[in-house]
């Protein structure tokens, strides 16, 4: 018996790595669903600070971005007392589930992932780290732990989700059932926003190569304006959606209009009737400043005290480690561990 049958509400587990600066896209692909969706869910949401060592990365900031980011989930609209916060470090469950699942996982279906082969191409060979080519099983243990029936992510993390269906039913499989199979819950608009600079490319945290890259979620209204007023566009003119690669610019901008208004494409169309590209930037930087004064404003009251947001992760690491404990348990069981001596 699945552990899915005995509990009453449907859970959701998501979560961002504590890497670079959060940016609009994080918030329009993961945060705002989250917050919209806690509701519905037994929810949880960590902060992957293991994924985030990945890469190369910065020992003295790892435990300050880790900390911005929980601030920030909350600033995005995640009530603690709805929803469980924590970090992915602090319940070793996450780790030890990872060795487990390493175990049955196909290597074959780890070279193939995309992610994997962007980011290995971006570093000298002998550097690429065992962890990068792991970083999708330790994904599937997050989400396995509890028993997480759906996952809210941008389009980016689709092929993460069908590897976790892939290893919970091999796991399953082999051992008898014991893994929820999670659905991704990926938002209609929005769910790849693209850079600035280069709109056909993803929006990303940890791309530096240009500061016009990508809104950040602490980003001032001034700079918000400098970055959109010199996004990339087109020679032409035209004001509407469309798939057309040489359009991608004001399609990302449309984009980014519908997704925070919440207005429907047809009057966004004919708003912008006759109207030209800047007017189109201006609205943009308008929307974009209106929905991050108050997160800005929420996070810098959050982080006033800054024992406020340790003694969340406190609470929340205990209620997280409860759950994914007792899966560690259940699936230690299935593989046949002999259990510790008292
Ligand atoms: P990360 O940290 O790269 O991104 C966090 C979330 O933001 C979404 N996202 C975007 N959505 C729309 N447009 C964009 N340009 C954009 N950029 C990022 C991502 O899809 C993601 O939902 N592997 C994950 C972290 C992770 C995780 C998990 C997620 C680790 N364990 C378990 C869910 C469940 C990642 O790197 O996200």
């Amino acid at each position: 018996m699945s552990s899915s049958n005995s509990k009453k509400r449907r859970r959701v587990l998501s979560g961002v790595q504590p890497s670079g600066n959060l940016t609009i896209g994080n918030y329009i692909g993961a945060l705002s669903q989250w917050a919209r969706e806690q509701h519905n869910y037994e929810s949880f949401f960590c902060v992957v600070d293991l994924h985030a060592i990945t890469m190369p990365h910065d020992p003295a900031l790892l435990g300050a971005k880790t900390r911005e980011v929980a601030a920030l989930y909350l600033a995005c609209g995640i009530d603690p007392d709805v929803s469980t916060v924590f970090v992915q470090s602090h319940v070793p469950a996450h780790s030890e589930l990872t060795w487990l699942l390493n175990c049955i996982t196909p290597i074959g279906w780890l070279y193939r992932m995309t992610q994997f082969k962007d980011k290995a191409a971006k570093q000298q060979q002998e550097s690429i780290g065992m962890g990068l080519l792991d970083y999708p099983v330790l994904m599937a243990a997050d989400i396995l732990l509890y028993q997480a029936d759906a996952v809210p992510v941008g389009e980016d993390q689709r092929q993460h989700l069908e590897i976790t269906r892939d290893i919970a039913q091999r796991f399953n499989h082999l051992f008898g059932d014991t893994f929820t199979i999670p659905e991704a819950l990926i938002p209609p608009s929005g769910a790849r926003v693209k850079a600035l600079d280069n709109p056909t490319a993803k929006m990303s945290k940890s791309e530096t190569s240009s500061e016009y890259h990508a809104v950040y979620l602490l980003d001032p209204p001034d700079r918000v304006k400098k970055k959109v007023m010199r996004a990339v566009t087109d020679s032409g003119h035209e004001i509407r959606f469309s798939g057309d690669p040489e359009r991608a610019g004001v399609n990302n901008l449309l984009e980014l209009y519908e997704s925070l208004t919440g207005e429907s494409r047809e009057a966004i169309e004919s708003f912008f009737e006759s109207k030209g590209y800047g007017s189109l930037k201006k609205a943009v930087v308008e929307v974009l400043n209106e929905t991050l004064a108050p997160i800005q404003q929420r996070y810098n009251d959050l982080t006033s005290d800054s024992s406020y947001i340790d003694s969340l992760l406190a609470r929340g690491t205990a209620r997280a480690a409860e759950v994914a404990n007792s899966t560690l348990e259940l699936a230690r069981n299935r593989m046949g561990y002999l259990k510790p001596f008292s």
